[in-house]
C-alpha cells in the first residue's frame, strides 16, 4: 500500500513537471515565486495599521480632544462618538477636518448654509475637506480614516451651525 501511494505520488509529481504550461501549474509557480516576496510584503504592514484616535462629543458641544499631532504620511482613523442625548436636529455633531489656511469662520458659514440635508459639508468647499465623519445623533460613532501627506496645522471643527466657536481644534502635522 505504501508503494502504490509512493507511486502515484511520484506520478503526480512527474506529471505536473512534466505539463509545466497547465494552469494548474502555472499557478503553482507563481505561488512559489511569491513566497519569497512575502518579507517585503510583510515590511509594507505596518502602513496599513492606522493610528486610531477616539473623539467624544456631548451635549456641552465640547471636543474630548481638541489637539492631535501626527507625521508626515502617517494614516489616522478618527472614531467619533457622540455620548450625548440631545436629538440630532437640534445638537448634532461631526468632525471636520479642512486644510491649513482654510477660512474655518467662512467654511462654517458654507456649512450652515449648506444644511442638515448636505449634513453640513457645503459641495462648494469639499476641496478645504481633508476628511469627515457622518453627522451624528446621540449614541452614534463613525469614523474615518485618511492619510496625513502634508506637514502643516490642519483645523478641524464641528460643521453644525454654531459649533464651530466651542468645538475646534488642531492637527498638527510634523
Ligand atoms: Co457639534
Amino acid at each position: 500500500m505504501k508503494i502504490r501511494l509512493l507511486l502515484v505520488t511520484l506520478f503526480t509529481a512527474l506529471f505536473a513537471a512534466g505539463c509545466g504550461k497547465t494552469d494548474t501549474a502555472a499557478s503553482t509557480a507563481s505561488a512559489d515565486t511569491s513566497a519569497p516576496a512575502a518579507p517585503a510584503k510583510a515590511a509594507e504592514q505596518p502602513k496599513a495599521g492606522a493610528r486610531t484616535i477616539e473623539i467624544t462629543a456631548n451635549d456641552q458641544m465640547k471636543f474630548s480632544v481638541t489637539a492631535i499631532e501626527a507625521k508626515v504620511g502617517e494614516e489616522l482613523k478618527v472614531v467619533l462618538t457622540n455620548a450625548g442625548q440631545l436629538p440630532k436636529e437640534a445638537m448634532g455633531h461631526n468632525w471636520v477636518l479642512l486644510k491649513p489656511g482654510t477660512d474655518v469662520a467662512a467654511f462654517a458659514a458654507a456649512a450652515a448654509a449648506a444644511g442638515p440635508a448636505k449634513e453640513y459639508i457645503p459641495d462648494a468647499q469639499k476641496d478645504q475637506v481633508v476628511a469627515h465623519t457622518a453627522l451624528l445623533g446621540p449614541r452614534k460613532s463613525d469614523e474615518i480614516t485618511f492619510k496625513v501627506t502634508a506637514a502643516g496645522d490642519y483645523p478641524f471643527i464641528c460643521s453644525f451651525p454654531g459649533h464651530f466657536v466651542a468645538m475646534k481644534g488642531t492637527l498638527t502635522v510634523k
